[in-house]
């Protein structure tokens, strides 16, 4: 079978696509043949070497942590009929942080509590979604948690057209946020608006005027950001009293909010049945309008991980396994 299989930590040059031997199925594992793997900010961390994660990588190894596929296999252990799962059906996933095998190759073996039904009979065109739906969704769900949105609160969310940034805003939202502000590039206005959000062009207007002035220099309940670098310490000044901040990268540092006695956490992500199964009745029902921006076939690898460093995809990037 064909993957992607990294032999160093590097630039894209290191992305290889070569043959590897077929996986073997450890005890509750399910095997899956991949169609469609979701591409995250993630990938690149654990390929350039500057993700946490990578001490405990074990080279060679793919990279990946979500997909979309056929459920071709189990375990003897593995009661598939006790889980709602049987051989031939469409499943999505994602592997937990505690497995670094990848996924970007034409068949995995997961955790079965890790995987769910994609739900009805899903069409060539919805599989794409569901391969990209995992990360970003179990990302979004606890940051909402951590922002702790209340009836009526106010929100703010840097990067709101981004891969997590768009499931955001319509999450605050059904959590009762009475108003979403949402950064972007004036190029991504429109789609900000479209998922409920007053866009904040931040390459056109100075969102922290906009924040002062449309809050009477309150500031908002909750800030949600995506992007951290340039966007968390001027943050702060704009925490109502009372107030939470979420910022995304595992690796940001919270000392200056938690100086400030403003709460703030960093969302986890802890896959499990239940809510991978919310997740996907979610989007079946439309309420999670994730957009994928480009699917490209598995010898573009290293195209998709340098629009992902760019830092300013739109949406999903999602790489077609088969093609
Ligand atoms: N803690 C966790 O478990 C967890 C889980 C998932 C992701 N993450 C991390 O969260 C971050 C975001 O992930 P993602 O998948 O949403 O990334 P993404 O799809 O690459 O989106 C990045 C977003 O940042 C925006 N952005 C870039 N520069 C900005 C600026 N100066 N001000 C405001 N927004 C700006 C971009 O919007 P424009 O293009 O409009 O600029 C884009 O919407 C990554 O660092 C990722 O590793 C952490």
């Amino acid at each position: 079978m064909r993957q992607i299989t990294i032999h160093e930590f590097g630039t894209t040059d290191v992305l290889k696509l070569e043959d590897a031997p077929e996986p073997e199925l450890g005890p509750g594992e399910v095997l899956v043949d991949v169609h469609f793997a979701g591409l995250n900010p993630l990938d690149y961390k654990m390929r350039d070497g500057s993700s946490r994660m990578c001490a405990r990588m074990e080279l060679p190894c793919s990279l990946g942590r979500e997909f979309v596929g056929k459920l071709v296999g189990a375990a003897d252990d593995v009661d598939l009929a006790d889980l709602g799962l049987e051989v031939g059906q469409w499943v999505f996933g994602i592997r937990s942080h505690q497995d670094l095998r990848g996924t970007y190759a034409e068949r995995i073996a997961v955790s079965a509590e890790h995987v769910a039904p994609v739900p009805g009979d899903p069409d060539e065109a919805a599989l794409p979604y569901f391969g990209g739906l995992a990360l970003v969704g179990l990302t979004a769900m606890d940051a909402i948690e951590g922002a702790r949105i209340n009836k009526g609160d106010t929100v703010l969310v840097h990067g709101g057209s981004g891969g997590v940034g768009q499931l955001l805003i319509p999450m605050a939202l059904r959590a009762g946020a009475s108003k979403v502000w949402a950064t972007g590039r004036a190029a991504n206005a429109e789609r900000i608006r479209e998922l409920g959000a007053e866009p904040i062009p931040y390459d056109g207007v100075n969102w922290r005027e906009v924040i002062t002035e449309e809050t009477e220099g309150r500031g908002v309940d909750a800030v949600i950001d995506t992007h951290y670098f340039q966007t968390f310490l001027p943050s702060l000044d704009h925490v109502a009293d009372g107030g939470r901040i979420v910022a995304l990268p595992s690796l940001a540092d919270l000392t200056p909010a938690k100086e400030r006695g403003i709460e703030a956490t960093i969302p986890g992500i802890a896959p499990t049945r239940e809510k991978l199964d919310a997740l996907a009745a979610a989007f079946s029902e439309g309420s999670l309008p994730l957009e994928v921006s480009e699917v490209l076939p598995l010898d573009e690898v290293g195209r998709a991980h340098q629009q992902l460093e760019s830092g300013h995809t739109r949406g999903k990037l999602i790489l077609d396994v088969r093609a």
